[in-house]
């Protein structure tokens, strides 16, 4: 644990440039380095040890496919509640996923009912299962950075249709689409900020001392 100032200096770069992508162009990604990303993934911490994570690997047309189309009905679908606020044009305007570009997506799933009934832990805060998933795809998000690899995180689905397209037991859940690619462009805001649509919220607004 003791770092050089260059290995200081590149974890901090991972963490504050990586962006979520949704453009990828169609080159293949090198079967070593997305072992070493789901491997990555793999070794999260979670709550009681459980590690609830498993790792659905699509690349076929015909999957991508599927899921594209669930995607995009979830998108449509959620477009009504910015209605109201006149920005439902604006948020349709949006590109949310790269499903059918990207060479490989996977689904990251979480078992609660891994490691049994009392798993250390997460008797009092259930959802540490899906806490625990989340951490395994930050995870891979660095990993993948530190591989030159663009990552986007889709969570545009009813888990229904993720469940029939990819065959997933009834009680495993699937917490996210995960696209990896190569870009052309990766960018150095998030692609939110740069469309106007969100802004990063001011860093010492959030910082309390002792109470809230
Ligand atoms: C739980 C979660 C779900 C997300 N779902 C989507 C999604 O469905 N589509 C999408 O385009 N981006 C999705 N994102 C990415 C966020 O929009 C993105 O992280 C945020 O705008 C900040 O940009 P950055 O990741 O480039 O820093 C998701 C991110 C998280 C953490």
């Amino acid at each position: 644990m003791n770092f050089t100032p260059e290995q200081r200096a590149a974890v901090y770069e991972a963490i504050h440039n990586r962006r979520d992508i949704r453009k990828f162009s169609p080159t293949e990604l090198e079967e070593d380095k997305v072992q070493r990303i789901l491997l990555a993934g793999h070794h999260a911490p979670s709550v009681g040890f459980m590690q609830p994570w498993d790792f659905i690997l699509i690349s076929s047309s015909s999957q991508k496919e599927a899921l594209a189309l669930a995607a995009d009905k979830e998108r449509r679908a959620l477009a009504i509640h910015f209605a109201a606020e006149g920005r439902d044009d604006k948020f349709l305007q949006l590109k949310v996923e790269g499903l059918r570009e990207a060479p490989l997506t996977v689904c990251i799933t979480c078992d609660p009912t891994r490691g049994g009934d009392h798993v250390l832990g997460r008797n009092s805060i259930p959802e540490t299962d899906i806490l625990s998933v989340a951490c395994a795809i930050q995870n891979m998000w660095l990993a993948a950075y530190a591989e030159g690899i663009a990552m986007g995180w889709v969570s545009f689905y009813k888990k229904s249709d993720v469940r029939r397209i990819l065959a997933i037991p009834p009680h495993v859940e699937p917490v996210a689409l995960l696209s990896f690619g190569y870009t052309d462009h990766y960018p150095k805001r998030p692609i939110l900020e740069e469309s106007g649509w969100a802004k990063r919220t001011n860093f010492d607004s959030l910082i309390h001392h002792e109470t809230w």
